[in-house]
C-alpha cells in the first residue's frame, strides 16, 4: 500500500515537472513588452520577419534549416549545385569545407564566424533573442555583433517570430505530435489498468502464483 502511494506520488511529481512547471527549462530573465511578445508568438509574422532577416542579418548569418546563407555564399553558384546534390539543407561539414574562404573572411572581420541561427530560438529563447538583437552590447558586453536593429523593437520581434518558425515544427505538425503523445500515454494507462485487474490470472498463467 505504501509502495503504491509512493509510486503514485512519484508519477504525479514527474508529470507535474515535465508538463506543468518545468524547473529545468530556462527561466525567462529577459523582459519582452507584451505587444511584442504577441508578435513573436504569432506565426503570421514569420514571413515578414524572414524578409527583415534577409535585409538586416543575412550579410553575416546563415539559417541553414531555411537554406539562407551569408550574402557572399548565397551569391556563389556552387551553392546551387551543392543543393541539387545534397538537398536544400546542406550537411554542416560540407558547408563549412566548401565555403571555408567566405566563413574565414567573416571570422577575420568579427573575430568569429557569426553563428548559424537555425536553432537559436530553441537554445536561447525569445527573451534573450529579442533583447540581444535590439541591444547586443548591453546583453553581451564586448560582442562584435553590430547593433543593426536599434530603435526598431517591433521589427526585431518579427525577426524573432521568424527564428521561432524555423526552429519549431509547423503548427499542424505540433498538434499531430500532441495527439500522438496523448494516445501513447492513454495506451499505457489502459494497459496498466488491465494488467492490474488481471494480475492474478496473468501470474497464475506464467506459474508464479
Ligand atoms: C555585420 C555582421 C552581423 C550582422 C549584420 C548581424 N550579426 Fe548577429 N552576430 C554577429 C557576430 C559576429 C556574432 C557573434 C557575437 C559574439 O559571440 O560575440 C553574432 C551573434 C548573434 C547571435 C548569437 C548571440 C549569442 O548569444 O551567442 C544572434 C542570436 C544574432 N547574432 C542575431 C542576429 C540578428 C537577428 C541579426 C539581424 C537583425 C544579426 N544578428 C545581424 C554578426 C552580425
Amino acid at each position: 500500500m505504501i509502495r503504491a502511494i509512493l509510486l503514485t506520488v512519484l508519477v504525479v511529481v514527474f508529470f507535474y515537472i515535465v508538463w506543468i512547471n518545468n524547473i529545468f527549462a530556462p527561466h525567462a530573465e529577459y523582459e519582452i513588452p507584451e505587444e511584442h511578445e504577441k508578435i513573436i508568438m504569432d506565426v503570421k509574422y514569420a514571413k515578414e520577419g524572414r524578409e527583415l532577416f534577409i535585409q538586416n542579418c543575412a550579410a553575416c548569418h546563415s539559417v541553414r534549416y531555411d537554406s539562407l546563407y551569408p550574402s557572399s555564399i548565397q551569391a556563389n553558384p556552387i551553392l546551387q549545385s551543392l543543393q541539387e546534390k545534397y538537398g536544400k539543407v546542406l550537411p554542416n561539414d560540407i558547408y563549412q569545407a566548401v565555403f571555408a574562404n567566405d566563413l574565414n573572411t567573416l571570422k577575420e572581420s568579427f573575430g568569429k564566424v557569426p553563428p548559424d541561427l537555425s536553432t537559436s530560438y530553441l537554445v536561447k529563447g525569445p527573451g534573450y533573442l529579442y533583447n540581444f538583437i535590439l541591444k547586443p552590447q548591453e546583453i553581451l558586453p564586448g560582442t562584435t555583433m553590430p547593433p543593426v536593429m536599434t530603435g526598431r523593437p517591433e521589427e526585431t520581434a518579427k525577426i524573432v517570430a521568424y527564428l521561432k518558425s524555423v526552429a519549431e515544427p509547423p503548427p499542424e505538425e505540433k498538434s499531430k505530435r500532441k495527439v500522438m503523445g496523448v494516445v501513447t500515454i492513454g495506451y499505457f494507462i489502459v494497459m496498466g489498468v488491465l494488467i492490474w485487474l488481471w494480475r492474478d490470472r496473468i501470474l497464475k498463467r506464467i506459474g508464479l502464483h
